[in-house]
């Protein structure tokens, strides 16, 4: 079975995580969508709610789980024997960052593979804290954020005063 990862803070999740999360699905047998920490951020959302927001998003697609994981990602892949992580690719600037880490991962875990995936022109500029930043402002969403979870993200950001 050709299992691979998905891994994000997915602060919340978007519109963007969707549209790779169902090309993803797609390419592998299984695929795990995991929440796991970037010490370089401060979630808002607790990670109880991320892995809400993804799984509501995901009930209709069967080969897919969602988890999450306090530790390091190359570990992970190695826990759950998935050969390989997808990650999207959005404008050049993710890209030397992205490079750095795929690298470090391969040291950590020679076995597994990083896969980009090319995100769709649509989202190329989206990102969980823009999402964020605009509906602290009151700014329609919905062109970002699924229609199931979009409700419950603008009313805990509102309660949040984010
Ligand atoms: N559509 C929309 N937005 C997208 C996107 C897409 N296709 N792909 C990425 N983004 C956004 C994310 O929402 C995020 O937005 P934010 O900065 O506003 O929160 C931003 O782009 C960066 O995403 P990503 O590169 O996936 O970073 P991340 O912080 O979400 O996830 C981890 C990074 C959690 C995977 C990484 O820190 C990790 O592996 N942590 C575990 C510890 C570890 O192993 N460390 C060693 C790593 S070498």
């Amino acid at each position: 079975m050709r299992i691979a990862i998905y891994p994000g803070s997915f602060d919340p999740v978007t519109k963007g995580h969707l549209d790779i999360i169902e090309r993803a699905a797609g390419l592998f047998d299984k695929l795990i969508v995991v929440v796991l920490t970037n010490p370089a951020k401060t979630p808002v959302f607790s990670v109880e709610e991320r892995v809400s927001y993804i799984r509501r998003i995901v009930e209709k697609l069967d080969n897919v789980e969602t988890d999450c994981f306090d530790g390091l990602l190359a570990d992970y892949v190695k826990l759950k024997g998935a050969g390989a992580i997808v990650k999207g690719l959005r404008a050049m600037s993710d890209f030397e960052y992205e490079f750095q880490m795929a690298l470090t991962n391969k040291q950590l875990n020679p076995e597994m593979e990083t896969l980009f995936l090319i995100t769709s022109a649509e989202y190329m500029y989206l990102s969980s804290s823009i999402v964020r930043q605009l509906a602290s402002f009151g700014a329609d969403i919905s062109r970002f954020i699924p229609d199931e979870i979009r409700d419950i993200i603008v009313e805990r950001l509102r309660k949040a005063g984010k």
